[in-house]
């Protein structure tokens, strides 16, 4: 007898959309069967009128963020339950080596040890270097060693001693190259930037509505074309993070006809919302970088998803609360960037990416779960249902309509830059390795459910992405 069978629901499998049961037994996708095949279960639970979709992940997750001496506070429990109400069953947050006193090694089991006390879901890490030197470079086998096969460095931020300097950025793809592993960039020109915001502040134009000014197009476009450079150079394998521009988009796309190993990724923000943002009253709570850009951009990063040039749409969620974007007061030199989203991803996407036709319901199920599965090492432990794999299911109900507002949100995050937004779908029920985590609308673990994801470098193949 299993444990738990799911059945009556609209399953998406790698390969196809069927109405099929799945039995669970000891966390695990024990068998797959055509309807009312399966036997016996000790519960059951009937998905009838519902997608069941692999467990998102999210690869791109900021959890309690600092931001000058505050922090976010989405912190680990609240960024995850929020993350599991959305359907989402692993993330992947971000070991950012803030002491550069402490080797990346320390700062990875540091921040292990921290999220594993709170974390409702599973989670991984990328390692975040901030020290240009060859310490960074070396520190590759240990984070390895350590369960953390893919690094994230800034391009940006110098000011903020977050940027690693191009040698160490083509000294670490060359490590990663003999490893296997993979480099993620958050691709802007540290230097215009920067000069363009002390240009700004200045001039005394220090509202919202100027910072795409100070951040346009070409400021991403140039970083990720050096990035891109870089890994020709070394034959290694990069990870655009956050993606926002058209220009960007058409050099990841043209790095992926010469057949490079260049992924990327864009975000709900991006496809949805638009620069006009910032010339709203609260435009200072949409600060975010890259910035918001242009529908042209939106359109095209929309035809980048569908033709498969972009392989996931992560949320970059980084939930500061109202009153810490208002600490800026209105300048958009001193407000803390980052949008939060980590919950309202998969309803977004639905509605406007698979209801607007832009994408099909499996095209969906491969950008929030499976690719980031399969670029990030833990596929198929993670990411398809499939027989061995790990139970974790998102139960979706695609005819609910709702408006996204931020109080009906599970984070701690008290506002929402979807607010007011008519979304279809909502995630019904979140199974992790078999357990319900979230059930009638009910968080059912406890913080410390989630396990830590030793991943392994794993070979990617870029024709599955698609
Ligand atoms: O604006 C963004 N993307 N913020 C996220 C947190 C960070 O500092 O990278
Ligand atoms: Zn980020």
């Amino acid at each position: 007898m299993y444990e738990l069978l799911i059945h009556n629901g609209t399953v998406v499998l790698p390969d196809r959309i069927a109405r099929v049961d799945i039995a669970i037994q000891n966390g695990k996708i024990a068998a797959i069967g055509e309807y009312e095949t399966l036997g016996d279960a000790a519960s059951e639970y009937n998905a009838e009128g519902k997608y069941v979709l692999p467990g998102l992940i999210d690869p791109h997750v900021h959890m309690k963020h600092p931001f000058k001496e505050h922090f976010a506070p989405d912190d680990f429990f609240h960024a995850s339950v929020s993350a599991a109400f959305g359907g989402t069953t692993t993330l992947i947050d971000f070991a950012i080596q803030w002491d550069k006193a402490v080797s990346i090694e320390d700062t990875v089991r540091c921040r292990r040890q921290a999220i594993e006390e709170g974390v409702v879901v599973d989670f991984a890490l990328h390692a975040t270097p901030t020290r240009s030197d060859q310490q960074t470079i070396d520190s590759v086998p240990g984070c390895l060693d350590l369960g953390v096969p893919s690094y994230k460095v800034y391009m940006v931020y110098r000011d903020q001693g977050r940027i690693v300097e191009d040698p160490i950025i083509l000294g670490l793809l060359e490590a990663m190259r003999k490893r296997s592993a993979l480099l993620m960039v958050h691709a802007e020109n540290s230097s215009i930037a920067e000069y363009n915001r002390d240009k700004f502040v200045a001039e005394g134009r220090t509202a919202a509505s100027y910072f795409p000014q100070v951040k346009p197009n070409f400021v991403e476009a140039e970083a990720i074309s050096r990035a891109v450079f870089f890994n020709r150079v070394a034959e290694s394998r990069l990870y655009i993070a956050h993606l926002s521009t058209l220009e960007g988009l058409e050099m990841v796309r043209s790095a992926q006809q010469s057949g490079e190993m260049v992924f990327c990724e864009t975000c709900p923000h991006y496809l949805v919302l638009d620069a006009d943002a910032y010339s709203r009253s609260d435009g200072q709570n949409f600060l975010c970088s890259p910035p918001l850009r242009s529908i042209q951009d939106r359109d095209a990063l929309w035809q980048g998803i569908a033709d498969g040039s972009i392989s996931v749409i992560s949320s970059d969620h980084c939930g500061f609360s109202l009153a810490q974007k208002a600490l800026g007061q209105g300048d958009f030199s001193k407000t803390p960037n980052g949008l939060p989203g980590i919950e309202t991803r998969l309803a977004l996407v639905y509605s406007q990416g698979v209801l607007q036709e832009r994408i099909s319901i499996q095209q969906m199920v491969k950008v929030l779960s499976a690719n980031p599965a399969k670029i990030f090492g833990m596929y198929p432990q993670k990411g398809a249902i499939q027989l061995g794999s790990d139970a974790d299911l998102c139960i979706f109900d695609g005819t609910w309509e709702q408006t996204i507002c931020a109080s009906k949100l599970h984070g701690a995050v008290d506002w929402s830059p979807f607010e007011g937004m008519k979304v279809h779908g909502v995630v019904t029920d979140t199974i992790l390795r078999g357990t319900f985590i979230v059930q009638d609308g009910q968080l059912r673990v406890q913080p410390g459910f989630g396990k830590f994801m030793h991943r392994q470098p794993a070979a990617i193949d870029r024709q599955s992405l698609k």
